[in-house]
């Protein structure tokens, strides 16, 4: 039924995708309401509204992969420009019970890796205040781009980060 995009093993990590029966696929609207339940743990107060969520999955050019393992645990929403070879990253969550295990750092490998392709540039928006989300995407070659005033709809800022692939 799923599309099953990889399957593998983190040998450096506590974290294994396998036959343990975690994981990653492309997401459909059938996932929105799990999608929903990781959003709420992971940003709480700051979480996507459905409708919201379910609008920019059915936005042309936006593809969701979800890490899977009885829940959902973690996924990356993303959207490919092809006029301007650029794929930005709309949203990016882990369960917070699985946090510091790669499961970030493996979800942008992917999205880069189907990037690269159709993109040279992979661009996402931050807040600056978000040192772990921060972090993560300077681990991964990400360079702040600009400061966005009032970016947020609650008015806060944003780091526009990108990255140009080789
Ligand atoms: C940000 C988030 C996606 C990171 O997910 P994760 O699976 O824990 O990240 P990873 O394990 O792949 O981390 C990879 C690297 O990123 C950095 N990093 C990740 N989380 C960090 C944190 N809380 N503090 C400092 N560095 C962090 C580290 O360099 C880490 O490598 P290390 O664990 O070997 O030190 C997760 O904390 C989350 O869902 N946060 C809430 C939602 C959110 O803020 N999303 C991003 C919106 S732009």
């Amino acid at each position: 039924m799923y599309s099953i995009i990889s399957v593998g093993r983190q040998t450096d990590k506590a974290w294994v995708i396998d036959d343990d029966g975690v994981r990653v696929r492309k997401a459909g609207l059938s996932d929105l309401p799990d999608l929903i339940l990781l959003e709420g743990e992971a940003f709480g107060a700051r979480r996507w509204e459905q409708a919201f969520m379910r609008e920019m999955m059915c936005r042309e050019g936006v593809q969701t992969l979800l890490v899977e393992g009885g829940a959902v645990l973690a996924y990356v929403m993303f959207s490919v420009s092809r006029p301007f070879e650029t794929v930005e990253v709309l949203s990016l969550a882990v369960s917070p019970s699985l946090r510091r295990r790669g499961l970030a750092k493996d979800l942008m490998a992917r999205v880069e890796s189907l990037a690269a392709e159709e993109a040279r540039t992979v661009a996402l928006c931050v807040r600056p205040d978000n040192d772990g989300a921060v972090n993560l995407y300077v681990s991964l070659g990400y360079k702040v781009l600009a400061l966005c005033p009032g970016y947020y709809e609650d008015g806060g800022d944003a780091y526009m980060m990108v990255k140009h692939l080789e």
